[in-house]
């Protein structure tokens, strides 16, 4: 019997069988290890956690993070909290939440200073402090650094601290298929064990959403092929509101042609990017940063380098620039990026020590998410979400490189804080009404598992993806995303007729896969309705046919809102507390 097991009365379990916890955390990246080690350690580990994972506890993506986590430890150095919060707010385009900036810049240096004291091999400069670096958009360096390593330590680290405590049960290779709320309240997550195949249903009086980003909707991304956006779906779907999904952040180094991301650390460490004459582009676009500029700029610099014949021709259409770090030495390279070095030598057999780099845009982040208050408080009670999966509003149109580490770890405590509180009132265990689970587990194993039409999903996946890349791409328009928008809805019409291949119980990856789809597909909805209707350029929302911000008009956040005929828009004020939104020039 697994341990999990016991949850529900210690006998054997049986399709939509219920286990009931007082938390459930659904995503244990870096925001959902950092909120559960914040319940253990302010319940005094009197809190019982469910811990519900896709994938093994430690093979979230966030161990895929590698430049760093932005902090302000050099206060009165030439670093404050102001300078943090005015290049966060002027990289967002002014779009991002000023209140919710002010609570993140003061919180995270406290993070750093909590993972060093539980041990995490910060990097060091030779005083013996901790050494941080230049980023994009930043305009000190405050880019706190484990090498090209900061997610995988940072995750270490937490997952060492979680073990000091006891009082969790994790459920891992699981996957969630749906949140059920009745009035406006949380009951309970449908999880689908994938070793056994059986449904079960996890009832608890709160919810923490902590499953991270949707980046596998494109097909050039740096995402893992585990990061679909399921959280988000299922929490939009449950009568939650995704806000500003429209926004997508390209990082300008992604190699090609896998897309693993080369860090803006390359940069940050002074490496150049240059187009195929051998000139520094960044000089014509970001004259003050150059190749430290906001990352919507250099992507935007990147592709038109491209589009102007600059660029060197790569495989499948993906043409590339360089990213040269041959000047930076071997000794900079192997002790501030040897991952990079690693990755390079790998993938392509090419020693950036010597050789440029061949990188370009690519897919990478999610400004957007499920709306929630600056407490990470959703619509439905009883629910919270933190990390990438949800939209405090700190990145607005555009985030700046390792605010996202540093938002998990904020939002995770914060949140973690916050479902002790709720905790502490002592709230009733909502009732989980039996004839939702009976008819998740029909959706599931009856009418999706039993499809055996003629469509084949991964073909539509396929297909998804390339219409995602051209249509809602670093530079968008009308006409072009008018023409996604038909195609997303035709390809959501064709998945209706699926067949699911594998009939089988038993990790049942087809099934899986094709929840995952369904995720995508009503998120590439949401995306694209959202993003036609902004009709501006504002951060890395680009548009070729209005190229300039209105903030007259679109100063506002997007609320999408699920209805079965599709996506419903309404919108909502930027909280604007110290700053009037000015020209954005770098
Ligand atoms: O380039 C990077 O290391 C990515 C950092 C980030 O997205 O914050």
């Amino acid at each position: 019997m697994r341990d999990w097991e016991l949850f529900c009365g210690g006998e054997q379990l049986t399709m939509a069988q219920v286990a009931t916890h007082d938390v459930i955390i659904l995503g244990t990246g870096l925001a959902g290890l950092r909120a559960a080690v914040e319940i253990a350690r302010k319940s005094g580990d009197s809190i019982n956690m469910a811990l519900v994972s896709k994938v093994q506890l430690m093979r979230a993506h966030s161990v895929c993070a590698e430049g760093g986590t932005a902090a302000v430890l050099r206060e009165g150095e030439g670093d404050n909290f102001d300078l943090h919060a005015w290049d966060t707010l002027k990289g967002s385009d002014f779009l991002a939440d000023q209140d919710v900036i002010d609570a993140f810049v003061r919180r995270s240096p406290e993070e750093i200073r909590l993972l060093d004291r539980w041990g995490l091999p910060w990097s060091r400069r030779e005083d013996g402090r901790i050494l941080q670096r230049p980023f994009g958009g930043h305009s000190y360096p405050r880019a706190t650094m484990a090498a090209d390593k900061t997610g995988f330590f940072e995750m270490q680290t937490l997952y060492d601290e979680l073990m000091r405590y006891k009082n969790f049960t994790r459920y891992e290779e699981v996957f969630a298929s749906s949140i059920i709320a009745e009035d406006g309240k949380f009951c309970g997550l449908t999880i689908m064990d994938l070793a056994s195949g059986d449904l079960v249903a996890l009832r608890a009086k709160a919810l923490l959403i902590s499953s991270g980003g949707l980046g596998t909707l494109y097909g050039f991304t740096t995402y893992s092929q585990t990061v679909s956006g399921d959280g988000q779906a299922m929490a939009y779907r449950a009568g939650m509101a995704l806000e500003d999904p429209e926004f997508v952040q390209f990082h300008p180094t992604g190699l090609v042609p896998s897309g693993i991301l080369m860090t803006e650390g390359c940069r940050g460490e002074g490496g150049y990017l240059r187009n195929k004459d051998g000139d520094r582009f960044m000089s014509k676009y970001a004259p003050s940063k150059m190749e430290l500029g906001p990352r919507d700029i250099i992507s935007r610099s990147e592709v038109t380098e491209i589009l102007e014949g600059r660029g060197f021709k790569g495989p499948k259409g993906l043409d590339y620039v360089h990213l040269d770090l041959t000047h930076l030495g071997a000794d900079r390279i192997n002790h501030a990026l040897p991952l990079i070095r690693e990755v390079c030598m790998k993938f392509l057999g090419l020693d950036p020590i010597t050789t440029p780099i061949p990188v370009r845009a690519v897919a990478h982040y999610s400004m957007g998410g499920i709306e929630c208050d600056i407490t990470g408080k959703c619509k439905v009670d009883g629910v919270w979400a933190a990390g990438e999966v949800a939209c405090v509003s700190l990145h607005g149109a555009n985030r700046l490189g390792t605010n996202s580490t540093a938002e998990c770890l904020v939002w995770g405590g914060i949140s973690g804080r916050e479902i002790v509180k709720y905790m502490q009132t002592d709230p009733v265990l909502p009732d989980l009404p039996q004839e939702r689970v009976n008819a998740e587990e029909k959706r599931v194993f009856s009418d999706i598992l039993n499809k055996n039409g003629d469509e084949n999903p991964y073909q539509i996946r396929r297909e998804l993806r390339e219409t995602v890349d051209e249509h809602l791409g670093v530079f968008r328009s009308g006409d072009s995303m008018q023409e996604g928008k038909d195609k997303i809805w035709k390809l959501a019409a064709r998945f209706e007729k699926i067949k699911v291949v594998d009939k089988g119980r038993v990790y049942n990856t087809n099934l899986m896969n094709v929840l995952e789809i369904a995720n995508l597909l009503d998120q590439a909805k949401a995306m694209i309705e959202a993003a036609l209707n902004r009709e501006e350029s504002r951060g890395a929302h680009a548009r070729r046919d209005f190229t300039t911000r209105d903030d007259k008009k679109w100063l506002k956040h997007t609320l999408v809102n699920y209805t079965p005929d599709g996506p419903q828009l309404d919108y909502k004020p930027v909280t604007i507390t110290n700053w009037k939104p000015v020209e954005r020039k770098y």
